[in-house]
């Protein structure tokens, strides 16, 4: 009978022992051992499996999932001990299975292989961080309406090239962040589809001579169906560049989020207050508050964007089936989903405290001539072409920078040398309340449109 030597993985084909740092360098149990519970739960399910089909008698199947089950509990414990000698997560846990029942323990690899059990292992991994993902985007999204509703009239200048443009409300801003996290949730629902296929059965690369059925394993694995060719299931990890990328897009987002808050919260705009809770103090000026959260999540952005990059470069040029080159997805995969999860966390936690100071933002939208437009309009309305709209509202501007007042300040004698079209009511127009009210289309910025928008999300929120 020939004797397994445990310390080397094939060996029997080997003439020389692995090279000390080889082994090393090869291992991944550093970093894998994160899937533990996905390789027992792919590993349970592949014996139940194999056991229905008669390929491991029930006792077998059943020390199988004995075994396992401890070696879960040994895990949870902090008590199993991780080798590298035994490379990565699978090997381990393999090894320690039969160390646990013996013979039995070296049959559960039977019709598979490691390079369907590491793509099993990921898509269950990832399937299960999405749905915490999810959960804290779910949460912010709901502080975003909270405080969207609470300031459906609250008044503040919008910005284009950052230069004070028209007045909206920052109830309508706040919706703003909401569509573009409502995409964000759609995305990972949508990239979950195809995560959610199962790769058991390709074995290797070809498919496994032994009468398994793949249906019973996707099924007790809550896979949607098994692949649908074994080269691709083994090799192919377009799924965690796809979540890669919605993660990215997620981090841009909430980048852009954090950049605005943080001009927000300066002395400069002075918008808004982040509470105590989410900034620090400086080690030197005693006056400093800084927005670090968000600042944070806008640097941490780069990294997830980084490693959409680095997953693409690994795949590019790789040859059908599987190529070790495949190791290296874990650790940008795990850094992407604790990077999202995390600034999430931190966002949904975050945001129901924001205060905004409404007559900063009221004055600062007076400041900009916001209404230009409206008055432009206002002309147009009264049969003046827009251009000639456009030149006259320019002069009326003019006067107000000369003269250090909003153009609704401006009297009506004084605004009416520019036209004779200006009649009184001209001030519904000019006034920050009046330009907001009669953007009242979907989708724009008018109070009671906004009323409606947060109506509609709540419900969508409910329906998720
Ligand atoms: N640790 C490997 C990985 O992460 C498992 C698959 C190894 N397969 C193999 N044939 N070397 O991809």
């Amino acid at each position: 009978m020939t004797t397994v030597n445990s310390v080397k993985l094939s060996s029997a084909r080997f003439a020389q022992a692995t090279d000390a740092f080889v082994e090393v360098f090869t291992a991944s149990v550093d970093f894998d051992q994160r899937m533990a519970k996905q390789d027992i739960e792919g590993s349970i399910a592949h014996a139940t499996m194999l056991g229905s089909c008669g390929i491991l008698t029930e006792l077998e199947r059943d020390d199988i999932i004995n075994g396992l089950t401890q070696i879960a509990e040994e895990i949870t414990n902090g008590e199993f001990v991780w080798s590298i000698k035994q490379e990565d997560v699978h090997m381990n846990i393999e090894a320690r299975l039969t160390d646990l029942i013996g013979i039995a323990g070296k049959k559960l690899h039977t019709g598979r292989s490691r390079n369907d059990q590491v793509a099993t292992d990921i898509r269950l991994y990832l399937r299960n961080e999405i749905e915490h993902i999810t959960e804290h985007l779910a949460r912010l999204q709901i502080a975003i309406l909270d405080l969207a509703e609470q300031h459906i009239d609250t008044i503040m200048p919008g910005f284009t090239h950052l230069q004070v443009a028209q007045p909206i409300t920052f109830g309508h801003h706040m919706m703003a962040w909401f569509e573009m996290l409502c995409r964000d949730y759609e995305r990972l629902q949508d990239c979950c589809k195809r995560i959610n296929i199962m790769p058991l059965g390709a074995a290797a690369l070809a498919g496994t001579s032994y009468p398994i059925n793949r249906a019973m394993t996707a099924e007790l694995l809550g896979f949607r169906r098994p692949s649908a060719n074994s080269l691709d299931s083994v090799s192919d990890r377009d799924f965690a560049i796809e979540f890669t990328a919605a993660g990215s897009l997620i981090m841009m987002h909430l980048s852009r989020f954090s950049e605005e808050l943080i001009l927000w919260s300066s002395a400069q705009f002075d918008f808004i207050d982040i509470p105590d809770a989410f900034c620090t103090g400086s080690s030197i000026m005693p006056q400093k508050k800084n927005p670090d959260v968000p600042e944070l999540v806008r640097g941490k952005s780069g990294r997830v964007t980084g490693h959409l990059m680095s997953l693409l470069m690994l795949m590019k040029s790789q040859p059908l089936a599987y190529n070790k080159d495949n190791q290296e997805d874990k650790e940008p995969l795990f850094d992407t989903a604790d990077t999202l999860i995390n600034c999430l966390r931190a966002y949904a936690d975050m945001i129901p405290h924001i205060t905004p100071k409404k007559e900063n933002m009221y004055a600062s939208a007076k400041r900009g001539f916001a209404t230009a437009t409206d008055l432009a309009d206002y002309l147009v309305r009264k049969g003046m072409a827009f251009r000639d709209a456009h030149e006259i509202v320019g002069l009326a501007v003019r006067l107000g920078l000369e003269s250090k007042r909003d153009l609704s300040e401006i009297s009506l004698p004084e605004l009416q040398q520019f036209s004779p079209l200006i009649t009184r009511d001209v001030y519904d127009y000019l006034t920050l309340e009046g330009s907001v009210a009669s953007r009242n289309h979907i989708g724009g910025t008018a109070p009671v449109m906004v009323r409606a928008a947060i109506q509609t999300a709540r419900q969508k929120m409910a329906a998720v």
